[in-house]
Protein backbone atom coordinates (compact mmCIF):
# COMPACT_ATOMS: atom_id res chain seq x y z
CA UNK A 1 0.00 0.00 0.00
CA UNK A 2 2.41 2.40 1.22
CA UNK A 3 4.78 1.35 -1.99
CA UNK A 4 1.64 2.10 -4.58
CA UNK A 5 1.37 5.80 -2.67
CA UNK A 6 5.42 6.12 -3.49
CA UNK A 7 5.22 4.71 -7.35
CA UNK A 8 1.62 7.22 -7.69
CA UNK A 9 3.83 10.11 -6.12
CA UNK A 10 6.95 9.45 -8.57
CA UNK A 11 4.83 8.84 -11.74
CA UNK A 12 3.25 12.54 -11.08
CA UNK A 13 6.74 13.97 -10.35
CA UNK A 14 7.83 12.54 -13.59
CA UNK A 15 4.80 13.59 -15.36
CA UNK A 16 5.19 17.07 -14.24
CA UNK A 17 9.03 16.89 -14.79
CA UNK A 18 8.49 16.12 -18.28
CA UNK A 19 5.86 19.28 -18.51
CA UNK A 20 8.21 21.22 -17.12
CA UNK A 21 10.99 19.57 -19.91
CA UNK A 22 8.35 20.45 -22.65
CA UNK A 23 7.46 24.01 -21.42
CA UNK A 24 11.36 24.45 -21.13
CA UNK A 25 11.94 23.64 -24.62
CA UNK A 26 9.15 25.53 -26.03
CA UNK A 27 10.36 29.07 -24.18
CA UNK A 28 14.13 28.26 -25.18
CA UNK A 29 12.66 27.86 -28.78
CA UNK A 30 10.84 30.97 -28.56
CA UNK A 31 14.03 32.47 -26.86
CA UNK A 32 16.09 31.39 -29.74
CA UNK A 33 13.66 33.03 -32.51
CA UNK A 34 13.52 36.28 -30.80
CA UNK A 35 17.40 36.12 -30.63
CA UNK A 36 17.62 34.93 -34.22
CA UNK A 37 15.16 37.77 -35.08
CA UNK A 38 17.14 40.53 -33.21
CA UNK A 39 20.37 38.75 -34.64
CA UNK A 40 19.07 39.02 -38.58
CA UNK A 41 17.31 42.92 -37.93
CA UNK A 42 18.94 44.89 -35.11
CA UNK A 43 22.39 46.61 -36.18
CA UNK A 44 23.98 45.74 -32.64
CA UNK A 45 27.59 44.99 -31.48
CA UNK A 46 29.51 44.94 -28.32
CA UNK A 47 32.70 45.78 -27.47
CA UNK A 48 35.32 45.47 -24.28
CA UNK A 49 35.85 49.10 -22.59
CA UNK A 50 38.59 50.38 -24.85
CA UNK A 51 36.25 50.07 -27.64
CA UNK A 52 37.31 46.43 -29.00
CA UNK A 53 34.40 44.51 -30.55
CA UNK A 54 33.36 41.53 -29.10
CA UNK A 55 29.76 40.71 -30.97
CA UNK A 56 28.45 41.83 -33.98
CA UNK A 57 24.69 40.98 -34.90
CA UNK A 58 24.10 39.49 -38.66
CA UNK A 59 22.37 42.90 -39.38
CA UNK A 60 25.63 44.14 -38.07
CA UNK A 61 27.68 42.35 -40.47
CA UNK A 62 24.94 42.71 -43.46
CA UNK A 63 25.42 46.44 -43.31
CA UNK A 64 28.78 46.93 -43.02
CA UNK A 65 29.78 44.53 -45.34
CA UNK A 66 32.20 42.46 -42.97
CA UNK A 67 32.20 38.81 -41.88
CA UNK A 68 31.75 38.60 -37.77
CA UNK A 69 35.01 37.11 -37.94
CA UNK A 70 36.53 40.09 -39.70
CA UNK A 71 35.14 42.19 -36.98
CA UNK A 72 35.73 40.66 -34.14
CA UNK A 73 38.76 41.32 -31.93
CA UNK A 74 39.22 44.73 -34.19
CA UNK A 75 38.90 48.20 -33.16
CA UNK A 76 35.10 49.76 -33.57
CA UNK A 77 36.89 52.64 -35.61
CA UNK A 78 37.53 49.53 -38.71
CA UNK A 79 34.43 51.32 -39.69
CA UNK A 80 34.97 54.95 -39.06
CA UNK A 81 34.26 56.98 -42.11
CA UNK A 82 36.85 59.50 -42.58
CA UNK A 83 34.17 62.24 -43.14
CA UNK A 84 33.38 61.93 -39.23
CA UNK A 85 35.50 64.65 -37.37
CA UNK A 86 37.78 63.34 -34.73
CA UNK A 87 35.65 65.59 -32.19
CA UNK A 88 32.99 63.50 -32.25
CA UNK A 89 34.70 60.08 -31.55
CA UNK A 90 36.26 61.95 -28.43
CA UNK A 91 32.80 63.42 -27.35
CA UNK A 92 31.41 59.86 -27.24
CA UNK A 93 34.20 58.64 -24.87
CA UNK A 94 34.19 61.71 -22.81
CA UNK A 95 30.41 61.00 -22.06
CA UNK A 96 30.65 57.37 -21.77
CA UNK A 97 33.52 57.86 -19.13
CA UNK A 98 31.02 60.28 -17.68
CA UNK A 99 28.09 59.07 -18.24
CA UNK A 100 28.04 55.19 -18.98
CA UNK A 101 26.03 56.66 -22.32
CA UNK A 102 25.90 58.46 -25.36
CA UNK A 103 23.70 58.40 -28.73
CA UNK A 104 24.29 60.28 -31.76
CA UNK A 105 24.52 59.90 -35.83
CA UNK A 106 27.27 58.67 -36.89
CA UNK A 107 28.35 57.94 -40.93
CA UNK A 108 30.30 54.47 -40.97
CA UNK A 109 32.12 53.25 -44.15
CA UNK A 110 31.36 49.81 -45.45
CA UNK A 111 34.10 47.20 -46.19
CA UNK A 112 33.17 48.41 -50.12
CA UNK A 113 33.99 51.84 -49.15
CA UNK A 114 30.51 53.17 -49.60
CA UNK A 115 29.18 54.68 -46.50
CA UNK A 116 25.95 54.36 -44.44
CA UNK A 117 24.58 56.16 -41.96
CA UNK A 118 23.01 55.37 -38.37
CA UNK A 119 21.68 56.72 -35.29
CA UNK A 120 23.67 54.63 -32.45
CA UNK A 121 22.94 54.27 -29.28
CA UNK A 122 25.42 52.91 -26.47
CA UNK A 123 24.97 51.61 -23.22
CA UNK A 124 26.81 49.76 -20.77
CA UNK A 125 27.40 45.97 -20.39
CA UNK A 126 27.77 44.23 -17.33
CA UNK A 127 28.74 40.36 -16.55
CA UNK A 128 26.87 38.08 -14.75
CA UNK A 129 28.74 39.51 -11.55
CA UNK A 130 27.42 43.33 -12.18
CA UNK A 131 31.05 43.70 -13.12
CA UNK A 132 30.94 46.96 -16.02
CA UNK A 133 32.66 44.57 -18.91
CA UNK A 134 32.57 47.26 -21.90
CA UNK A 135 29.25 48.40 -24.08
CA UNK A 136 26.60 47.57 -26.60
CA UNK A 137 25.27 49.65 -28.81
CA UNK A 138 21.95 49.46 -31.23
CA UNK A 139 21.94 50.97 -34.25
CA UNK A 140 19.15 52.65 -36.94
CA UNK A 141 19.88 52.53 -40.10
CA UNK A 142 19.08 56.01 -41.28
CA UNK A 143 20.94 56.58 -44.91
CA UNK A 144 17.92 57.20 -46.81
CA UNK A 145 17.31 60.34 -43.85
CA UNK A 146 20.42 61.53 -44.18
CA UNK A 147 20.41 61.03 -48.01
CA UNK A 148 17.49 63.98 -48.18
CA UNK A 149 19.00 65.62 -45.56
CA UNK A 150 22.32 66.27 -47.50
CA UNK A 151 20.22 66.24 -50.91
CA UNK A 152 18.48 69.31 -49.83
CA UNK A 153 21.19 70.91 -48.18
CA UNK A 154 23.00 70.87 -51.31
CA UNK A 155 19.74 71.76 -53.02
CA UNK A 156 19.98 75.06 -50.47
CA UNK A 157 23.56 75.60 -51.16
CA UNK A 158 22.82 75.47 -55.23
CA UNK A 159 19.98 77.78 -54.64
CA UNK A 160 21.99 80.35 -52.51
CA UNK A 161 24.38 79.94 -55.75
CA UNK A 162 21.64 80.88 -58.26
CA UNK A 163 20.21 83.53 -56.35
CA UNK A 164 23.63 85.35 -56.19
CA UNK A 165 24.31 84.97 -59.49
CA UNK A 166 20.97 86.13 -60.37
CA UNK A 167 21.79 89.23 -58.24
CA UNK A 168 24.82 89.31 -60.16
CA UNK A 169 23.30 89.36 -63.38
CA UNK A 170 20.99 91.92 -62.65
CA UNK A 171 23.18 94.09 -61.12
CA UNK A 172 25.27 94.06 -64.52
CA UNK A 173 21.82 94.33 -66.56
CA UNK A 174 21.03 97.67 -64.46
CA UNK A 175 24.69 99.08 -65.71
CA UNK A 176 24.56 97.74 -68.96
CA UNK A 177 20.89 99.13 -69.01
CA UNK A 178 21.99 102.90 -67.88
CA UNK A 179 25.09 102.40 -69.81
CA UNK A 180 22.35 101.86 -72.78
CA UNK A 181 20.03 104.96 -71.69
CA UNK A 182 23.25 107.35 -71.20
CA UNK A 183 24.27 106.49 -74.28
CA UNK A 184 21.04 107.19 -76.06
CA UNK A 185 20.69 110.36 -74.30
CA UNK A 186 24.11 111.61 -75.30
CA UNK A 187 23.42 110.30 -79.59
CA UNK A 188 20.27 112.08 -79.05
CA UNK A 189 22.08 115.39 -77.56
CA UNK A 190 24.72 115.60 -79.89
CA UNK A 191 22.29 114.96 -83.02
CA UNK A 192 20.19 117.72 -82.00
CA UNK A 193 23.26 119.88 -81.88
CA UNK A 194 24.27 119.29 -85.40
CA UNK A 195 20.74 119.70 -86.72
CA UNK A 196 21.10 122.97 -84.76
CA UNK A 197 24.70 123.93 -85.58
CA UNK A 198 24.35 123.64 -89.37
CA UNK A 199 21.69 126.42 -88.89
CA UNK A 200 23.39 128.35 -87.01
CA UNK A 201 21.96 127.58 -83.69
CA UNK A 202 23.48 127.35 -80.20
CA UNK A 203 24.13 123.88 -78.68
CA UNK A 204 22.52 126.12 -75.20
CA UNK A 205 19.56 126.19 -77.77
CA UNK A 206 18.61 122.63 -77.42
CA UNK A 207 19.09 122.31 -73.54
CA UNK A 208 17.26 125.37 -73.23
CA UNK A 209 14.35 123.68 -74.80
CA UNK A 210 14.64 120.40 -73.24
CA UNK A 211 14.47 121.90 -69.83
CA UNK A 212 11.68 124.01 -70.77
CA UNK A 213 9.95 121.10 -72.37
CA UNK A 214 10.39 119.42 -69.01
CA UNK A 215 8.62 122.32 -67.07
CA UNK A 216 5.65 122.26 -69.60
CA UNK A 217 4.95 118.50 -69.52
CA UNK A 218 5.36 118.52 -65.74
CA UNK A 219 3.00 120.79 -65.77
CA UNK A 220 0.51 119.39 -67.65
CA UNK A 221 0.35 116.47 -65.51
CA UNK A 222 2.33 114.18 -67.68
CA UNK A 223 4.12 111.51 -65.37
CA UNK A 224 7.70 112.43 -64.12
CA UNK A 225 9.29 109.97 -66.29
CA UNK A 226 7.35 110.86 -69.59
CA UNK A 227 8.25 114.16 -68.62
CA UNK A 228 11.67 113.24 -68.63
CA UNK A 229 11.99 111.48 -71.75
CA UNK A 230 10.23 114.26 -73.67
CA UNK A 231 13.40 116.41 -71.83
CA UNK A 232 15.52 114.09 -73.56
CA UNK A 233 13.66 113.73 -76.91
CA UNK A 234 13.01 117.53 -77.48
CA UNK A 235 16.49 118.28 -78.43
CA UNK A 236 15.92 116.14 -81.71
CA UNK A 237 12.80 118.68 -83.13
CA UNK A 238 15.08 119.94 -85.87
CA UNK A 239 17.07 116.99 -86.82
CA UNK A 240 15.44 116.93 -90.36
CA UNK A 241 17.09 120.12 -91.11
CA UNK A 242 20.48 118.11 -91.60
CA UNK A 243 18.59 117.01 -95.17
CA UNK A 244 18.18 120.87 -95.95
CA UNK A 245 20.93 121.93 -98.34
CA UNK A 246 23.30 124.65 -97.00
CA UNK A 247 22.59 127.04 -99.61
CA UNK A 248 18.93 127.36 -98.16
CA UNK A 249 19.26 126.57 -94.84
CA UNK A 250 22.05 129.36 -94.79
CA UNK A 251 20.62 132.23 -97.46
CA UNK A 252 21.23 135.29 -95.71
CA UNK A 253 18.42 136.64 -97.19
CA UNK A 254 14.37 135.74 -97.20
CA UNK A 255 13.53 132.83 -99.14
CA UNK A 256 11.54 132.34 -102.38
CA UNK A 257 8.90 130.22 -102.87
CA UNK A 258 11.22 126.93 -103.56
CA UNK A 259 13.13 127.63 -100.75
CA UNK A 260 10.64 128.45 -98.11
CA UNK A 261 8.64 124.34 -99.51
CA UNK A 262 12.27 122.78 -98.62
CA UNK A 263 13.18 124.56 -95.85
CA UNK A 264 9.61 123.63 -94.03
CA UNK A 265 9.84 120.08 -95.29
CA UNK A 266 12.23 119.56 -92.36
CA UNK A 267 9.71 118.09 -89.84
CA UNK A 268 8.79 115.62 -92.06
CA UNK A 269 12.78 114.47 -93.00
CA UNK A 270 13.05 113.89 -89.40
CA UNK A 271 10.09 112.09 -88.92
CA UNK A 272 11.21 110.02 -91.97
CA UNK A 273 14.75 109.49 -90.25
CA UNK A 274 13.63 108.67 -86.69
CA UNK A 275 9.96 106.96 -87.38
CA UNK A 276 11.38 103.19 -87.78
CA UNK A 277 13.40 103.36 -84.69
CA UNK A 278 11.89 100.54 -82.22
CA UNK A 279 13.34 102.61 -79.03
CA UNK A 280 10.38 104.48 -76.76
CA UNK A 281 12.78 107.49 -76.74
CA UNK A 282 13.18 108.24 -80.62
CA UNK A 283 9.61 107.23 -81.62
CA UNK A 284 9.31 110.06 -79.34
CA UNK A 285 11.60 112.33 -80.69
CA UNK A 286 9.94 111.32 -83.97
CA UNK A 287 6.50 112.77 -82.76
CA UNK A 288 8.52 116.58 -81.87
CA UNK A 289 10.30 115.98 -84.99
CA UNK A 290 7.27 116.11 -87.08
CA UNK A 291 4.74 117.96 -84.98
CA UNK A 292 6.55 121.12 -83.94
CA UNK A 293 5.52 123.51 -86.97
CA UNK A 294 2.03 122.41 -86.28
CA UNK A 295 -0.07 125.71 -85.17
CA UNK A 296 -3.07 124.94 -82.82
CA UNK A 297 -5.19 126.76 -85.07
CA UNK A 298 -4.45 124.12 -87.84
CA UNK A 299 -2.41 126.93 -89.95
CA UNK A 300 1.27 124.93 -89.19
CA UNK A 301 2.70 122.54 -91.57
CA UNK A 302 3.40 119.68 -92.55
CA UNK A 303 -0.44 118.49 -91.88
CA UNK A 304 -2.24 121.32 -90.67
CA UNK A 305 -3.43 119.15 -87.79
CA UNK A 306 -5.56 121.32 -85.47
CA UNK A 307 -6.03 121.66 -81.56
CA UNK A 308 -5.94 118.08 -79.70
CA UNK A 309 -4.87 116.61 -82.90
CA UNK A 310 -1.59 117.75 -82.13
CA UNK A 311 0.49 115.45 -80.00
CA UNK A 312 0.91 116.80 -76.77
CA UNK A 313 4.88 116.54 -77.87
CA UNK A 314 4.56 118.72 -80.51
CA UNK A 315 2.31 121.49 -78.87
CA UNK A 316 4.91 121.52 -75.71
CA UNK A 317 7.71 121.65 -78.23
CA UNK A 318 6.47 123.98 -80.29
CA UNK A 319 5.74 126.73 -77.30
CA UNK A 320 9.60 125.77 -76.18
CA UNK A 321 11.05 126.24 -79.09
CA UNK A 322 9.45 129.43 -80.02
CA UNK A 323 10.19 131.25 -76.71
CA UNK A 324 13.78 130.34 -76.99
CA UNK A 325 14.11 131.65 -80.11
CA UNK A 326 12.52 135.18 -78.93
CA UNK A 327 14.03 135.17 -75.54
CA UNK A 328 17.66 134.44 -76.06
CA UNK A 329 20.44 136.04 -78.64
CA UNK A 330 20.38 134.92 -82.13
CA UNK A 331 23.59 136.00 -84.50
CA UNK A 332 20.74 137.96 -86.47
CA UNK A 333 18.85 139.69 -83.72
CA UNK A 334 19.24 140.26 -80.12
CA UNK A 335 16.45 138.73 -77.84
CA UNK A 336 12.88 140.35 -77.13
CA UNK A 337 12.26 141.42 -74.15
CA UNK A 338 10.15 139.91 -71.73
CA UNK A 339 6.88 141.60 -72.04
CA UNK A 340 7.06 141.59 -75.83
CA UNK A 341 7.09 137.85 -75.47
CA UNK A 342 4.42 137.94 -73.28
CA UNK A 343 2.47 140.11 -75.21
CA UNK A 344 2.99 137.87 -78.45
CA UNK A 345 1.59 134.74 -76.58
CA UNK A 346 -1.22 136.39 -75.08
CA UNK A 347 -1.89 136.87 -78.78
CA UNK A 348 -0.67 133.39 -80.31
CA UNK A 349 -2.69 131.30 -77.57
CA UNK A 350 -5.24 129.43 -79.10
CA UNK A 351 -4.11 130.22 -82.37
CA UNK A 352 -0.24 129.39 -82.80
CA UNK A 353 -0.43 127.75 -79.00
CA UNK A 354 -2.33 125.41 -77.23
CA UNK A 355 -4.36 127.92 -74.43
CA UNK A 356 -3.90 125.30 -71.91
CA UNK A 357 0.53 125.25 -71.91
CA UNK A 358 0.39 129.32 -72.50
CA UNK A 359 -1.63 129.45 -69.36
CA UNK A 360 0.92 127.12 -67.81
CA UNK A 361 3.87 128.94 -69.63
CA UNK A 362 2.39 132.51 -67.57
CA UNK A 363 2.04 130.81 -64.02
CA UNK A 364 5.72 129.09 -64.91
CA UNK A 365 7.39 131.93 -66.44
CA UNK A 366 9.45 132.35 -63.31
CA UNK A 367 11.58 128.85 -64.14
CA UNK A 368 11.77 129.44 -67.37
CA UNK A 369 13.21 132.48 -66.80
CA UNK A 370 15.66 130.46 -64.24
CA UNK A 371 16.91 127.86 -67.56
CA UNK A 372 17.26 130.80 -70.10
CA UNK A 373 19.92 132.62 -67.32
CA UNK A 374 21.22 129.15 -66.63
CA UNK A 375 22.35 128.46 -70.38
CA UNK A 376 23.74 131.67 -71.91
CA UNK A 377 25.14 131.60 -75.47
FE1 LIG B 1 11.94 123.37 -86.70
FE1 LIG C 1 14.83 124.87 -82.57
Amino acid sequence: MKNDKKNDVETRLSAQAEEFLKQSQIVKAELEDLVNAFEKNVIFSKTDLNGKITHVSKAFCDISGYEAIELVGKPHSIVRHPDMSKEVFKGLWESLHKTLHWSGEVKNRRKDGSFYWVLSKIEPDYNARGEHIGYYSVRENITSKKEVEELSKELENWNAHLEEMMTERIKDIILLNKDIKETQKEVIFTMGAIAESRSKETGNHVKRVAEYTKILAIHCGLPEEEAEMLKLASPMHDIGKVAIPDAVLNKPAAFNEDERKIMNSHPQLGYEMLKHSERELLKMAAIVAHEHHEKWDGSGYPNALKGENIHIYGRITALADVFDALASDRVYKKAWDLEHIMALFKEERGKHFDPRLVDIFFERVDEFLVVRDMFVD
